[in-house]
């Protein structure tokens, strides 16, 4: 069997300095006439959740913790030194109420104030600017008070100082903008009282100046450009298990997270328990980042939105009792939800909600076309729940498109009870969800391949490729599975709409799950070799899907350790070739264009490679480019292009018209 691939045993030297050895080639064909189905915008994306202080501590630039003194433990973050109290009475937020007041500590020589720790220290870069804003009034006095505000670094030094006027008796936001003096990986933020009276001080908050597009309730912007410079087609939010809670009460709300942020009501984060070897008890959601900055963010990127509701199911994981869920007799303000969030993203200015938005700054539409319903949901009561939701939204919108789920893994029970439970329900996609071992993406690159056309389509909203035997490193064999697999998504792009790997970011003090597609500390972050597959992959997705078959007319899942697909480019006019060589050796690939015209020409375009001898290396952020792409060459005989593939290695080549 194996033989039947090899074509010829060629002596040949194999590129990039490695020694001439003997080695096979291995023949395809691209026919050319057959340009096939249109490979969705949405195709390639990402899939953000609020998880390994991705969102708070991570992609949100905010670098105060528990900034209104509204976590459970209402100090929790803050250090205090002399008279200081927390409050609730009057407060200028009513859905984050706690406030803080500090007074006089008695004697000349004593001093009150508050530090923030930041989330696992705050990050400042070396004469960057700082924007230190408070909401404040002072108490029982007519004298104006006075603040110093400072960064401070692990030595105990000051990197940064500042004073602030504090002259009203009503609330009012106060700010001043700081600059760092020095680098600091782990600073922390010190107010001191540096007057004589009292003042009261709530929503505490300290961004860097330079956020992604200059906004001021903004986001990182290394880690925002990381997002973007993917090219992403679709862009999937807020989660993941944060959407579902574990219990109702705290499953993510989408109406709590927009309006001013200084009201967004602080909810916990599920992560901050759900590993109990990983305990986060400091990890809560402000909302900070919420849903109207996940529309202008996928804006911003060129992606579609894809909002995931609650379904009215609290996690399956984490609930037996079918108490912890709505009945669907109860369901109506869940559906409510739904129907107000399509409002909030598309509705005119004249509607209720489209209102809400536009003074929020956005006037015109996000243009929202999806929408998901349930996250990883099983039994009859996802259906049961789904049911009411799709016959709703249909009525209403009847061009929204329905995302519904198939549980939480790839195959067995569930999965088999859901997929035809989605098509009698006549969702427009499928969620697939699958986190696995390396070779079980390279068994599955065929999976997509004999799947019923007629169905919904799919979206591979959850996977990566976990390799257990080195604690699920993000490393190249877990980056070189999923290129492999890719192929089969790519090859299956008819009923593939939309993919996205999971999770997105991870702070390297404070991860719950690995691996992650990019990791990160408070000044720097560090793009995985799974990055770099992605962006190969979004980057060259192509306008249709062509057949790249070898002679026995199979398509390449595997054989010989070769995976390819191939794809045509409307507006590059190119083909672009798709080729992993996943075993030891070397190995020549031909690929003939088959159907061309007598006259036509054809040359090569830009080829990328990534590739490693070391299955096991990973990037670092030490490190950050142990494994990149780079650049590579392909040689065109007439409508013939001659790859070198190298050994575990995988290839992106442009052929152009
Ligand atoms: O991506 C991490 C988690 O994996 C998601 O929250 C959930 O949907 C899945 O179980």
């Amino acid at each position: 069997m194996k033989k039947m691939y090899k074509v010829l045993g060629l002596a040949s030297l194999l590129a990039f300095g490695q020694s001439a050895v003997a080695q096979q080639t291995y023949e395809f064909t691209l026919d050319t006439k057959k340009v096939g189905s249109p490979i969705q915008s949405t195709m390639y994306g990402l899939f953000f959740e609020d998880i390994n202080f991705g969102a708070d501590g991570g992609l949100y630039a905010e670098l105060v913790k528990n900034r209104s003194f509204d976590f459970p433990q209402e100090l929790m973050g803050w250090y205090t030194f002399g008279k200081v109290e927390v409050r609730k009475d009057n407060p200028p937020f009513d859905k984050n109420p706690n406030y803080m007041v500090l007074s006089n500590p008695g004697h000349e020589h004593k001093h009150t104030g508050i530090e923030n720790e930041g989330f696992r220290g705050m990050g400042f870069k070396k004469d960057a600017t700082y924007r230190f804003s408070v909401w404040a009034k002072k108490v029982n006095t007519t004298e104006d008070q006075k603040i110093r505000v400072e960064f401070i670094n692990p030595k105990d030094e000051i990197i940064g100082s500042q004073e602030l006027v504090i002259n009203s008796s009503d609330w009012q936001k106060h700010q001043v903008i700081l600059t760092a003096k020095e680098a600091e990986e782990k600073g922390r933020l010190r107010i001191f009282l540096a007057s004589k009276g009292a003042i009261a001080v709530d929503h505490v908050s300290l961004f860097p100046t330079d956020t992604y597009k200059g906004r001021e309730n903004g986001l990182r912007k290394d880690l925002a450009q990381a997002l973007t410079d993917i090219t992403p087609g679709i862009f999937r939010f807020p989660g993941g298990c944060i959407v579902e809670g574990t219990d109702l009460d705290t499953r993510y709300d989408w109406k709590k997270t927009i309006g001013p942020v200084e009201n967004r009501p602080v909810n916990e984060n599920r992560w901050h328990y759900t590993f109990p070897h990983r305990f986060f008890p400091d990890y809560y959601q402000s909302y900070g980042l919420g849903f109207y900055e996940y529309f202008l963010l996928s804006e911003d990127m060129g992606a579609e939105p894809l909002p995931v509701l609650s379904c009215g199911l609290a996690c399956q994981f984490q609930n037996e009792d079918q108490h912890a869920h709505v009945p669907v007799s109860d369901l109506a303000p869940y559906i409510q939800d739904a129907l107000d969030l399509i409002e909030f993203a598309n509705g005119p200015v004249t509607s209720t909600w489209g209102k809400v938005r536009a003074d929020m700054g956005h006037p015109e539409p996000f243009n929202l076309k999806f929408i998901g319903i349930g996250n990883e949901q099983w039994g009859e009561e996802y259906p049961e729940h789904l049911a009411p939701f799709v016959k709703e939204i249909r009525a209403k919108y009847p061009d929204m498109k329905i995302v519904g789920s198939s549980g939480p893994s790839a195959d067995g029970k569930q999965f088999d009870y859901l997929w035809p439970e989605m098509k009698r329900l006549k969702v427009d996609l499928v969620d697939e969800h699958y986190y696995k071992e390396p070779d079980w993406f390279y068994k599955n690159a065929a999976r997509y391949d004999n799947y019923d056309r007629k169905g919904p389509a799919v979206f591979a909203g959850e996977y990566a490729s976990h390799d257990h035997s080195t604690g699920k490193q993000n490393n190249f064999l877990s980056a070189l599975s999923e290129a492999a697999f890719m192929t089969g998504l790519e090859r299956n792009a008819d009923i593939v709409h939309m993919c996205t790997y999971a999770p997105l970011f991870a702070h390297v003090d404070a991860w719950q799950w690995c691996p992650d597609m990019i990791w990160f500390d408070n000044l720097r972050m560090m793009k995985t070799p799974n990055y770099y597959v992605q962006q190969l992959y979004a980057q060259n997705k192509g306008t249709n899907t062509m057949t790249l078959l070898w002679p026995d007319k199979k398509a390449v899942t595997g054989q010989e350790s070769l995976y390819a697909s191939a794809v045509y480019d409307k507006g590059q006019n190119c083909y672009i070739v798709k080729v992993a060589n996943t075993g030891t050796e070397a190995k020549n690939v031909k690929v003939t264009l088959t159907g061309t015209k007598k006259n036509a020409t054809f040359t090569v375009g830009d080829c990328i490679v990534i590739k490693n001898n070391n299955l096991k290396v990973i990037n670092t952020l030490d490190t950050p480019t142990n494994i990149i792409p780079e650049k590579t060459t392909a040689v065109m005989e007439g409508n013939i292009l001659n790859i070198q593939t190298q050994s575990q290695s995988f290839g992106v080549y442009k052929i152009k018209l």
